[in-house]
């Protein structure tokens, strides 16, 4: 069984092909250096660009794999949380050629996706305790089958990465921030001092909930760059930043790992029966957090399931994946399922989809 994936929540247009829980081709089309002209994603030229790029893309996708349309036997698409306009370019591609070829359609939560793409890689292992760290999103879920889950919190305010980004934007770093911070950090941790470790607050972590606020640390870490200026100096290479500014990224990394650990800690302690944890999104590339992370895992006697960097990113084979996993247990939706925004709340995932009987 051959599933289509298609990926156009934010700033990747992305096509896959998933064949028996394999993935057989991919192709993607990244606006990362169009939006950072701007500092941030632009909606409406990622939907312009998403238009663009589909269709040829899904010719050098069939192209790629050496099958034709006819071989396809569902389509998924990524029908949010996301921007609207450019889930919605996705959206309408892929009904339209399900409806062209009287073929099913899945509207995949994003998600959802991220967090199910090791399977690609790996035995995924159910109840697993789900960490989603992305541009967009901070949560912490309890996965308990591929079709059902449970969230225990989220960020209340900035997603980690976001954080990351805006306070390297501060720094006058790239966008996106988080690969250049993380390497900035990682020659910046020889030379972290216990002063150092406390430079900034672990947020939210004084309350019972499972939720984060990254807010607070990204106004003190602007506040501290405001106080020292001689952070902003320019530098050509990561071994040629200064020390200081090496220290500082470090410190807040540490804090932002620190945050995430101790909240996925306080969730395994409530939730005794999950059996590993899966970590997903662009943030899961971060060397501290997997490191974490990993100690997390290994104290809970827990498998810790990070997919490898190409899957952690956004991307279309975690859509296909996802899709090929939902058909195999028979969910489709009708064409009339809708994309969501970011924030927007949908009553289920599966809400218009058809159920086998
Ligand atoms: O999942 P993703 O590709 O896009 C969505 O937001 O859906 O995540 C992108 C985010 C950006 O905020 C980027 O700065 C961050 O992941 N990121 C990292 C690292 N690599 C990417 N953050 C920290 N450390 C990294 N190594
Ligand atoms: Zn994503």
């Amino acid at each position: 069984m051959i599933c289509l994936g298609i990926e156009s929540s934010c700033d990747e247009t992305a096509l896959a092909l998933v064949q028996n829980g394999r993935l057989l081709a991919s192709v993607l089309a990244t606006q990362v250096e169009l939006h950072a002209l701007f500092g941030g994603v632009v909606p409406e030229l990622a939907s312009r660009e998403h238009y663009r790029f589909m269709g040829p893309l899904f010719d050098s996708l069939l192209q790629k794999a050496g099958i034709s349309v006819q071989n396809i036997d569902a389509y998924a698409v990524s029908r949010g949380p996301g921007l609207l306009g450019a889930l919605l370019v996705g959206v309408c591609f892929a009904k339209g050629l399900a409806f062209a070829s009287d073929k099913p359609v899945l509207g995949i939560n994003h998600l959802h996706a991220h967090l199910l793409a090791v399977g690609l890689e790996k035995q995924l292992v159910f109840p697993a305790l789900g960490v989603l760290v992305s541009g967009g999103h901070t949560h912490l879920y309890k996965i308990h089958s591929v079709d059902d889950f449970e969230v225990l919190g989220r960020t209340l305010d900035d997603a980690a990465g976001e954080a990351f980004d805006k306070v390297g934007k501060v720094l006058g770093l790239a966008y996106p921030a988080g690969r250049e911070f993380d390497l900035l950090s990682q020659r910046g941790r020889d030379f972290l001092t216990k002063g150092d470790k406390k430079l900034f607050p672990r947020p939210y972590l004084d309350n019972d909930t499972l939720d984060f606020s990254f807010s607070g640390l990204k106004t003190a870490a602007s506040q501290y760059i405001a106080k020292n200026p001689e952070l902003l100096q320019p530098f050509d290479s990561i071994e040629e930043a200064s020390e200081p500014l090496c220290r500082m990224c470090a410190a807040f990394t540490e804090a932002v790992v620190d945050t995430l650990c101790s909240k996925s800690a306080k969730a395994l302690h409530r939730h005794s029966d999950i059996q590993s944890i899966i970590m997903a999104g662009g943030v899961a590339a971060n060397s501290h957090l997997r490191v974490g992370m990993q100690a997390l895992a290994q104290k809970h006697s827990l498998e810790l399931l990070v997919p490898s960097p190409q899957l952690c990113t956004d991307n279309a084979a975690m859509v296909a994946y996802a899709g090929w996993l939902y058909a195999q247990k028979g969910l489709f939706h009708t064409l009339d399922f809708e994309a969501f925004a970011r924030g927007q709340v949908v009553a289920e995932n599966w809400q218009g989809c058809v159920k086998p009987t």
